[in-house]
């Protein structure tokens, strides 16, 4: 399985049959590099419904006929738009051609303004997938919840997408707590340094995980970077 950060909280998660994006922000990303019009995506995995999440998922659902795993909430609204979409709620899973997800929760928000009228999509979530043998965790956005726990118990998670920005979600030091709570093998920061507000120093952040969480191991992805796992 191959993780490719795209900026902000989006990455592909590439098996040798499929890949996954999650969280397309990439054509308003002040720092993000990719041309939305070369990505080829089987299955988008959206959050919660934040311009910094949805982003481009609807140009990219239809220039690649890739299906939208999300909330009922936002699916009956992408539904609305000719998007093809999966619905799911927390806590339910399903086996997808590509491997197992699973919706879990998240505290945060989840609306988008349109036409000047605020329109609230359900609860935003995180997903747990399984891909090639391999657990991902992504958190989505969320503050800290003691509940990571019972997540990092439901399977042995390989990987760990966790924000670190603050501000709009967990800061460094609830992060570094996370991955006590949910044990992943790999952690890799996301939702950081997009604008000034989220600045964070994410070296610094592996630094404090592996001193407290010796059994994780830190990767800092640059943009456009990748990594076998
Ligand atoms: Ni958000
Ligand atoms: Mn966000």
């Amino acid at each position: 399985m191959k993780i490719t950060f795209l900026g902000h909280a989006c990455f592909l998660i590439q098996s040798a049959n499929h890949t996954l994006i999650t969280d397309p922000f990439l054509t308003d990303n002040p720092i993000a590099q990719t041309d939305i019009a070369s990505l080829k995506v089987d299955y988008i995995l959206l959050s919660h419904a934040h311009a910094d999440h949805m982003g481009d998922t609807i140009s990219i659902a239809q220039s690649s006929g890739a299906t939208v795993i999300c909330n009922a909430e936002l699916s009956g609204y992408l539904g609305k738009k000719g998007v093809k979409t999966h619905c799911m709620h927390i806590g339910g899973g399903f086996d997808f051609p590509f491997g197992r997800a699973k919706m879990t929760i998240a505290h945060h928000g989840s609306s988008v303004v349109e036409e000047g009228k605020v329109i609230s999509l359900g609860n935003p979530c995180g997903f747990l997938v399984t891909v090639s043998g391999k657990t991902v965790y992504f958190a989505g956005d969320t503050g800290l919840f003691y509940d990571m726990k019972l997540i990092g118990e439901t399977q042995p998670i390989d990987v760990a997408l966790l924000p670190i920005g603050d501000n709009f979600t967990m800061g460094p030091d609830d992060a570094v707590r996370a991955v006590g709570l949910l044990r992943p093998k790999l952690v890799i920061p996301m939702h950081f340094d997009t604008w000034d507000i989220i600045k964070q120093d994410p070296l610094e952040f592996a630094k404090r995980v592996t001193s407290t969480s010796p059994f994780a191991s830190v990767e800092v992805l640059d943009i456009g970077g990748a990594l076998e796992i």
